[in-house]
């Protein structure tokens, strides 16, 4: 790439994914979080008035593997649990007294897993599809709208039991849009762990994200249709205002993608591009930072 924009040649990472939804944000079923300040996230703190809620969704412990043969929740004791995760995509994890695995980013006000089935980390995948739309000019994302909070987001979904998360990424996709691509071939964008506003003290998202540039050509074969837990799906132009409005961490996660585009060209885009690319992450991280 021949440019003089230093944007286009900078290699450094745009942005970092922090854990801001998972002390300020939650799904209505949780007590309020216990609040914690920036300061005091880290578990290495001392923080000794810290009391958070304890919560675990009913639909959690209806699903305790221990109790129920079909469920698909770790037992809600501990003790039963086989295996205590003791790393993940994070890291080496810590435990506290009850042998119970530590969200690797710090406190987030509740205890218990809220609505994660998973002691520790809650695997994820997230498929993520580009296209540049010929007559716009814009990126866009294939995006489903979905059907809990009308939020646009990337067709992710939960890694199976068993499952391996390229199976994960061409299932979801294909249960969520209706399309069939190969997911394998796709480009890693991050793996690792989510703000996501379910995450407690014990339990937390992390994800796998990949990413599939098309054609014009090859997308608009494509027949788009929403299933499972989408509402709608359609090639979402990316614009501040619609990148701002992702659900939980997918901001960052289209960031990351279209950061490695912008530094490493590797879609043999044109200069234009690049520079349109470049112009939509400054206005959008500027507004994020002011933000946060
Ligand atoms: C969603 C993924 C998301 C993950 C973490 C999952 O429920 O399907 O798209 O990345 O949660 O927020």
């Amino acid at each position: 790439m021949d440019s003089t924009d230093p944007r286009l040649r900078d290699s450094s990472p745009r942005s970092q994914i922090v854990h801001n939804k998972a002390r300020r944000e939650k799904p209505s079923e949780y007590p309020d979080r216990y609040p914690v300040p920036d300061d005091k996230v880290p578990w290495n703190c001392e923080f000794p008035g810290y009391r958070p809620p304890y919560y675990v969704s009913p639909i959690v412990l209806a699903n305790d593997c221990s109790k129920n043969p079909n469920g698909w929740a770790d037992p809600e004791d501990i003790v039963l649990l086989p295996l205590i995760p003791k790393e993940s995509f994070a890291g080496v994890l810590s435990q506290d007294k009850a042998g119970r695995p530590l969200n690797p980013q710090g406190r987030t006000g509740v205890s218990g897993r809220g609505l994660l089935g998973k002691w520790g980390p809650n695997f994820a995948a997230d498929p993520i599809i580009t296209r540049i739309n010929k007559e716009s000019g814009l990126m866009e994302m294939l995006a489903i709208q979905r059907k809990d909070n009308g939020q646009w987001a990337i067709p992710g979904g939960m890694v199976d039991k068993g499952e391996e998360v390229s199976r994960t990424l061409s299932r979801e996709l294909q249960e969520e849009t209706g399309v069939v691509l190969p997911m394998d071939q796709g480009r890693m964008v991050y793996q690792g762990y989510v703000d996501d506003p379910r995450n407690t003290d014990h339990a937390w998202m992390e994800t796998t994200a990949k990413h599939l540039h098309l054609s014009g050509e090859l997308s608009e074969r494509m027949n788009l249709q929403a299933g499972d837990d989408a509402q709608a799906v359609r090639w979402l132009p990316l614009t501040q205002e619609s990148m701002l409005g992702l659900y939980a961490s997918h901001c960052a996660l289209i960031i990351k993608t279209l950061s490695g585009m912008v530094h490493n060209n590797p879609f043999a885009l044109s200069v234009k591009e690049l520079e349109t690319m470049a112009n939509l992450l400054d206005t959008v991280e500027n507004e994020r930072n002011s933000c946060s």
